[in-house]
């Protein structure tokens, strides 16, 4: 069947009750979405599937015909990164960062609601994530950073 990942066209051969998180991993190489527990309790897994954070571990495929799914890999790179991963890397905002790159989705999908989330806001959004280093205090000023350089360059 045909994915729409990151904005292009993948086939990919599997069965229907694949996971999407076994299809991104196992069959298109994407391996930023990290498995973490397999059952919805740690958001390591996260993606966007029309721009709404999901769970890729217990998302079969068969789900996403005509969605447009976005992983951690269609937001950025390390010569042109998202301004959510240049704040991250700024502040320092991760350990083993493991957790990061579901966390980094579901802040993507918070930013594209609101420009200028609250603390509160920040922490509800990123509620379903486990940070098993305890890095919370930084991601979560990382976020903050990356809403306040998003809006000064969308106001110049
Ligand atoms: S691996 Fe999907 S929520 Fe933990
Ligand atoms: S930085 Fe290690 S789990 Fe979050």
């Amino acid at each position: 069947m045909l994915l729409t990942i990151n904005g292009a066209a993948r086939e990919v051969a599997l069965s229907d009750d694949t996971s999407l998180l076994d299809a991104l991993r196992g069959d298109l190489g994407l391996m930023a979405t990290r498995f973490g527990c397999g059952a919805e309790s740690c958001g390591a897994c996260m993606v966007l599937v029309d721009g709404k954070p999901s769970y890729a571990c217990t998302t079969p495929i068969d789900a996403l015909r005509g969605k447009a799914v976005t992983t951690l890999e269609g937001l950025g790179d390390a010569a042109r990164p998202h301004p959510l991963q240049q704040a991250f890397l700024d502040e320092q905002a991760g350990q083993c960062g493991y957790c990061l790159s579901g966390i980094l989705i579901s802040a993507k999908a918070l930013l594209d609601r609101t420009s200028t989330p609250t603390r509160d806001d920040i922490v509800q959004a990123l509620d379903k994530h486990l940070c098993r280093c305890g890095a919370h205090a930084r991601i979560i000023r990382a976020v903050q950073r990356a809403a306040a350089r998003m809006s000064t360059s969308s106001a110049t």
